[in-house]
Order: structure tokens, then sequence, then C-alpha cells
């Protein structure tokens, strides 16, 4: 199984960047962590972090062709205002998982509303860079239900 993880704006900022609400660890030691957990459980897994949202997109639009099975996806700030994000996640047909460091219900009213959520398998938020973690496993546990 081939797992595509999108990070979006400003997670390369990670250790440094609102410790009190994102932790003090670096998007390097959570993507360390998550391709280690990938490989235990039997899957490749590609990481790519970007500011731009074209970047994103385009990489959710190609990823069937590249040969991915599902994608974990932290949309970042563009999760309360991409339609375009939504409609390529809609679009490829692959089943995806959003995740949040943080618990957006629990913090700006704007942080309540997600484009993305609506067309994921479901979204993981709150545990820091354990919620990637978590993802990767409920991604890989659908995965293995729809191969059934
Ligand atoms: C975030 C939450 C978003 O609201 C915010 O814009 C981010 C990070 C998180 O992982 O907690 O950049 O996606």
């Amino acid at each position: 199984m081939k797992l595509l993880l999108l990070n979006g704006p400003n997670l390369q900022l990670l250790g440094t960047r609102e410790p009190a609400v994102y932790g003090i660890e670096t998007l390097t030691s959570i993507m360390d962590r998550a391709r280690k957990l990938a490989a235990e459980l039997g899957c490749e897994l590609c990481d790519f972090q970007s500011n731009h949202e074209g970047e994103l997109l385009d990489r959710i639009g190609r990823a069937g062709k590249d040969g991915f099975d599902g994608i974990v996806i932290n949309p970042a700030a563009f999760t309360h205002t991409s339609v375009a994000l939504r409609d390529a996640i809609a679009g490829v047909a692959l089943p995806a998982v959003e995740v949040h460091l943080s618990n957006v219900e629990a913090r700006d009213e704007f942080r309540r509303q997600s484009f993305t959520a609506p067309v994921c398998v479901g979204v993981i938020a709150g545990f820091g860079g354990d919620s990637y973690l978590l993802a990767i496993r409920a991604l890989v546990a659908h995965l293995n239900k729809l191969k059934k």
C-alpha cells in the first residue's frame, strides 16, 4: 500500500511556531515517525509540504496516477478557506483522512469550519504529532476493509 501524506502552509515552521498550540516537535521529526509507522504497517509513505495551494492540488490530482491508495492531509489554514482542495479530494476518489495537530474545535470560531472534512473519511485532531500516526492507522484500517 502506498500512502500520500500532505502538509499545508506554515507547517514547515513546526518546532518554533506557536509552541503552546502546536508543541515543539519539528515537522521532520513527525514525518520520520510517520514513515516508520507506515513501514511497520507494511506501507510506503511519501510526504510533501507546501505553502502553495496549487502545488497541493497538483499532488492530489495526480495521486491516483502516482499509484497512491490513500491520502493523509493536514491542509492547515487551507482547511478553512479552500473549495479547490475540497474539490480535488472529492475528485480523485481516493480515501483521505484529515489531520490537525491542535483541536480545531476548541479554538477560534473560524477554525470550526472545514471545507475539506466532508469529503474525507474522517478527521483526527488534537493529539499533536501523534494525530498523524492515528490518521495513518485509521487510513490503513479503512483501506484494508475496502480490500475485503
Ligand atoms: C492546523 C490547524 C489550522 O487551523 C491552522 O491554520 C494550522 C494548523 C493544525 O494542525 O492544528 O496551520 O491545521
